[in-house]
């Protein structure tokens, strides 16, 4: 958070004495407070010191490879910068707001080091496209972090689903009873969303894995640059192909955000359903001390927070996809400020997305499944109609509009003698259908309910166990 003025600053702002050192030849006096105090960015851009400092090092290693700086300079440069960042990472460096952003802090630090040579850096560079390299590079590594929770987070989901393969659950509609499942498999639709929210990560980081660097303010430069070598140096794959782009363009930024609100939305589904889950009407799940909360006056709770936190801090990961469109769009090429208003976003993304991760993971690790609770519920609403009307498809030969009828008056006959399906007497089956025989009873229960629907992807619990093999060994 930037410094809050203290009593409201009036219209007239002071001035500060100096000229402003970067671009100070131009300016009789430096910035008002108001303008320093917007402009500052440092607070939020320091963590990109180590992508900037790296970026720093392969340009000037290739400006002295061109000819463009000498060799001693290069050295001395490379070497400050380096000292640089042994200053931030020990907690020495003294970040400055009047100095801007982290590329100036960085870059003044340089100057106090190393003198005069510091001012060969900027060469053949402007702080448009070292931001841009920066950011990018900081994106790639957050993908990459991302990628490893969401791998720990399916590694959670198939332990629980590989033991609870055969755990019957009621599968829902509309949160109506509709047909039972098995906890395994429900478990094993979350392993797949992760899997789609890997590809986004990794489609992300594709694309984000251009270098700007070498585009200076917009147009290129006159200095004879090698954009591949820099480019290769910091593990890029080729160099942007127009100056301008590279210099605007921040879809990497929105397709990171993209992937993390989706991963959001999918994340609070499942955080939904722990509530519901752990709620004692369900009694499902049960989490462990270490990720229940108690009332101060009601005794009895174990309240969910961890789940409830991660279903609303999707809001968040909303927030931050639509506030850097909002600020994108419209935007005449190339750089414009505005676009210093990306990173808080995305840092607060990635931040908030890695803590819902870890919390997810860690509560599908930690529940406890009650799979008697589970059978219970199951028990209720007559799930297992869809396998009468399909018995009545397969056995008697009705058209399955017809066989839906029939159920359908059998299930209201069950709810007016207040029975299961499977309790209801054959005889009484039978005067609504006489075709009906023993038999049916097979299909009634919920076991053979679940073990026969063996279709690709269905939920029997033999596709379940092969389905969490096959997931261990795409994902894992
Ligand atoms: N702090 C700036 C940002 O994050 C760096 C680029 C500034 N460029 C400029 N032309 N003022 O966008």
């Amino acid at each position: 958070m930037p410094p809050r003025a203290k009593s409201p600053p009036s219209a007239t702002t002071r001035r500060t004495a100096a000229a402003n050192r970067l671009w100070g030849g131009r300016f009789a006096v430096g910035s008002g407070k108001i303008l320093k105090q917007i402009n500052a960015s440092i607070d939020v851009d320091r963590r990109l010191y180590a992508h900037d400092i790296a970026g720093s090092i392969a340009h000037v290693e290739m400006l002295v490879r061109r000819k463009i700086v000498s060799a001693a300079e290069g050295r001395a440069i490379a070497r400050g910068l380096k000292r640089v960042r042994a200053e931030i990472e020990a907690g020495k460096f003294v970040f400055r707001r009047d100095l801007e952003d982290i590329h100036m802090n960085v870059e003044a630090r340089l100057a106090a080091l190393i003198g005069k040579p510091a001012g060969r850096l900027h060469t053949a560079r402007s702080r448009n496209d070292q931001v841009a390299t920066d950011f990018r590079l900081w994106v790639r590594d957050a993908a990459e972090a991302i990628d490893a929770r969401l791998r720990e987070f399916q590694r959670a989901l198939l332990d629980q689903a590989g033991a609870h393969a055969a755990a019957v659950m009621p599968g829902f509609t509309h949160l109506q009873p509709a047909q039972p499942v098995t906890f395994g498999h429900h478990l094993l639709a979350y392993v797949e969303m992760a899997g789609r929210d890997r590809g986004r990560f990794a489609d992300a980081r594709r694309r984000a894995n251009e270098s700007p660097l070498g585009a200076a303010a917009l147009a290129g430069t006159s200095f004879p640059i090698d954009r591949a070598m820099t480019a290769k140096a910091l593990g890029f794959d080729r160099p942007m192909a127009n100056s301008l782009d590279a210099v605007s363009d921040r879809d990497f930024a929105l397709e990171f955000l993209a992937a993390a609100a989706i991963c959001g939305a999918h994340l609070s589904r499942l955080a939904e359903e722990i509530v519901i889950w752990t709620a004692p009407q369900f009694g499902f799940v049960r989490l462990s001390d270490a990720w229940s909360t108690g009332s101060s006056i009601m005794p009895q709770k174990r309240n969910p927070d961890a789940a409830e936190l991660v279903r609303a801090k999707s809001g968040r990961l909303f927030g931050a996809l639509i506030g850097l469109l909002t600020v994108m769009k419209g935007l005449p090429l190339a750089y414009s400020k505005d676009m210093q208003e990306d990173k808080a976003r995305v840092f607060e993304a990635a931040d908030t997305l890695e803590l819902c991760l870890a919390a997810a993971a860690g509560m599908i690790d930690d529940m406890t499944v009650d799979a008697d609770a589970m059978r219970r519920a199951a028990a209720i609403g007559y799930i297992t109609a869809t396998d009468l009307a399909d018995w009545l498809v397969r056995k008697v030969g009705l058209p399955f509009r017809e066989a839906h009828h029939v159920t359908g008056r059998i299930v209201r006959l069950a709810e007016q003698r207040g029975c299961a399906l499977d309790e209801l007497p054959l005889a009484e089956m039978r005067k609504i259908d006489p075709r009906i025989a023993r038999g049916v009873f097979a299909v009634l229960s919920l076991d053979k309910s679940v073990a026969s629907r063996t279709s690709f992807g269905g939920t029997a619990p033999a596709n379940v166990r092969r389905a969490v093999k096959a997931a261990r060994r795409r994902y894992l």
